[in-house]
């Protein structure tokens, strides 16, 4: 892929994972529960992680109907964290996507039971009856699985919760950023992988480069808590010094804080440079985005 045809290459598979995600996500669950879930998932956000899946997948070569389900399984986890983060019991906040966050629009109980839906969901859109050969299936759920909980994204939401208040040194920090976000970048990027055949080199710098840009991402996300307006954001700015959060602005300050995530922006590029793959610009030109969005 040339440089230039990325956005065009962003923009078709934005809108497959659109499709897919209108597809799959059922309007129709008992008592309102559907729209919940619709609502929570459909139109909004970034889909960083599926374009990192589809990405990585094109990298490789991979089938294309194992890596568009696992592009919306990892954006229906993803979706179901946002819908959790943002209740009263964690976050506590009300913006999301530029919308009332779904607690406030259909009540915490309707919005716990809807990410819960939205986390198996995630699995059935794995396992389909046909498409994806069994034993792929079971590679992209263990992939899954092992971001999402407890060594991964729940564990870190752990951390976070019970980091609050706490100066965290460095390197826990970066353990709780490890797992609360960068788990599920990564996780995103070696699915993609694994739709395709890649040799352990392939792999490991595709690991690397994932667990870099999965870092990198939640440290711009603590640089624009503090510098955007909730407009841009679509989620409300200053929330985690209102909420007394440990992040690598208040740990590291702001200045240094952008000069690491650019340091890491670079062991990502480096990690795509050894990977030997034919064509990682798109996951490149994700790297940069990571780093250079404004929201
Ligand atoms: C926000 O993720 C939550 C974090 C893990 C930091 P995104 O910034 O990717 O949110 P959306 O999907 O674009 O809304
Ligand atoms: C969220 O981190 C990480 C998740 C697993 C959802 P934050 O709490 O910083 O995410 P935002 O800023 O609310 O999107
Ligand atoms: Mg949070
Ligand atoms: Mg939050
Ligand atoms: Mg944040």
């Amino acid at each position: 892929m040339k440089q230039s045809q990325f956005d065009a290459w962003a923009a078709a598979e934005l809108d497959a994972v659109e499709s897919a995600l209108d597809a799959w996500v059922p309007a129709d669950a008992p008592a309102g529960l559907g729209q919940t879930m619709r609502y929570g998932v459909l139109d909004g956000g970034k889909r960083l992680r599926p374009l990192l899946v589809l990405a990585a997948a094109q990298a490789v070569d991979g089938e294309r109907e194992a890596a568009l389900r696992a592009a919306c399984a990892v954006e229906l986890i993803h979706a179901y964290s946002l819908v959790h983060d943002d209740m009263p019991c964690m976050d506590n906040d009300v913006l999301r996507r530029g919308k009332p966050t779904v607690h406030v629009r259909f009540g915490e109980a309707q919005a716990m039971l809807a990410g819960d839906a939205m986390q198996a969901l995630a699995f059935e859109v794995l396992t389909p009856e046909r498409g994806v050969a069994p034993a792929l299936q079971a590679r992209l759920c263990a992939l899954l699985a092992r971001a999402a909980g407890h060594a991964g994204m729940a564990g870190g939401q752990a951390i976070d919760l019970a980091s609050i208040g706490k100066p965290l040194d460095e390197q826990s920090l970066r353990d709780m950023h490890h797992r609360k976000t960068g788990a599920l970048l990564q996780g995103s990027v070696l699915m993609g992988a694994a739709c395709g055949p890649i040799g352990s080199a392939g792999w490991d710098a595709l690991s690397v480069y994932g667990d870099a840009l999965g870092l990198a991402f939640q440290v711009v996300d603590d640089i624009l808590d503090v510098t955007q307006a909730s407009e841009t954001l679509g989620k409300t700015a200053g929330k985690d010094l209102d909420n007394n959060k440990p992040t690598y602005v208040s740990v590291l300050g702001l200045e240094r804080a952008r000069a690491h995530a650019l340091e890491l922006r670079e062991t990502a590029q480096a990690a795509l440079g050894r990977s030997g793959l034919a064509d990682t610009t798109a996951l490149s030109l994700l790297a940069d985005k990571v780093v250079e969005r404004d929201n």
